[in-house]
């Protein structure tokens, strides 16, 4: 059944456990990440981002998950929008039938401006007001993505904010966070610690000084009943950038967030963990290898197989990993 974020988080902070919310643009990612759910019985979170909007249209991207509903009639899953960038935005998916949306006021409409606290308090509240009124969950966001290591805002794919930025703003603050959550009644609040979308997040495996995992400690201790976000988590795996390197790829050297950090983080209050990026690297490395290992193929079909297998195995492990089996 289709249910809210609002539902599934709660579950999740009741047991202790986190869930990946994957991002999905096609059918075969949302193939993988259904039969990963299946095979170990774990609830499910896709969400659609304004890219995936961009390439499949919202039409596609609905229906796909409408048919994983129709599929899987035993699995709840959530039909959430990542990054909304207005509340119009928010609102437009409310109405076409998402049952979490995520508000992103970190940034300005434009997606690459810095947004004022007051902004991000005032789209947030009234995204929240207009959603729980129709029983859809809202996620909001505090606090800039981007690299503690080159203090640089997250402009890896395309969305993010410009310039240089301070640590202040890299770090979601406890104090604001308490009267952010406190003014916008969020049902789960994404924060910044270090981390940011795509496959360049680290240039070494992360320490405490550019992951700061214990900031989620901190925040978790003055919010105790707040649902925690953490985006721009993929883990970056050292052997699917091997094996895109081996059948031809060309990726410099990189570091993601560790699957123990992530769990760390669950402990500390984390209940959404947002990955893209390591399906990419899954699904790239899966077709490099079978265009390399067999010339002659040509149907679609032949390829996607392998690559829709190495995206459900990357769920399954994520799914393992965050304490979801046996939680659907
Ligand atoms: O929010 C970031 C996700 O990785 C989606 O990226 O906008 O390229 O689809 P995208
Ligand atoms: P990754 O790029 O680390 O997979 O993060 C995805 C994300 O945060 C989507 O909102
Ligand atoms: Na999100
Ligand atoms: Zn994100």
């Amino acid at each position: 059944p289709l249910v809210s974020m609002r539902q599934l988080l709660d579950h999740a902070a009741e047991n202790g456990y986190g869930l990946p919310a994957f991002n999905v643009n096609n059918m075969e990612q949302v193939w993988a990440i259904m039969e990963a759910a299946d095979q170990l019985d774990a609830p499910v979170i896709m969400q659609a981002s304004a890219g995936a909007r961009k390439y499949a249209g919202e039409p596609f991207l609905r229906h796909q998950i409408l048919a994983a509903l129709e599929a899987y009639p035993h699995i709840p899953i959530v039909m959430h929008q990542d990054h909304g960038q207005s509340p119009a935005v928010c609102m437009a998916a409310i109405r076409s039938g998402f049952s979490s949306v995520m508000m992103d006021g970190s940034l300005e409409a434009d997606g690459k401006s810095v947004a004022s606290y007051e902004y991000n308090v005032d789209v947030s509240r009234k995204v929240v007001e207009f959603a729980h009124a129709i029983g859809v969950s809202v996620e909001a966001e505090l606090g800039v993505l981007g690299s503690l290591e080159t203090m640089k805002g997250d402009k890896e794919d395309g969305h993010g904010a410009e310039g240089t930025m301070t640590r202040e703003q890299l770090l979601t603050d406890v104090d604001q966070a308490a009267d952010f959550v406190k003014r916008t009644n969020c049902d789960a609040l994404a924060i910044a610690i270090g981390t940011s979308h795509g496959a360049y997040k680290f240039t070494k495996k992360p320490t405490g000084d550019i992951l700061a995992i214990d900031r989620i400690a901190e925040i978790h201790a003055r919010l105790p009943n707040t649902h925690l976000v953490m985006h721009g988590s993929s883990s970056v795996p050292q052997e699917l950038l091997t094996e895109i390197r081996e059948f031809g790829g060309d990726m410099k050297e990189t570091y993601g967030v560790p699957v123990e950090e992530i769990v760390r983080g669950i402990k500390h209050g984390v209940r959404k963990v947002n990955i893209d990026t390591d399906i990419r690297l899954a699904m790239t490395g899966a077709i490099r290898r079978y265009f390399v290992e067999h010339p002659a193929k040509f149907d679609p079909r032949d390829y996607l197989k392998p690559a829709r297998e190495a995206a459900k195995k990357i769920c399954l492990a994520r799914y393992e990993a965050f304490g979801c089996a046996g939680r659907a």
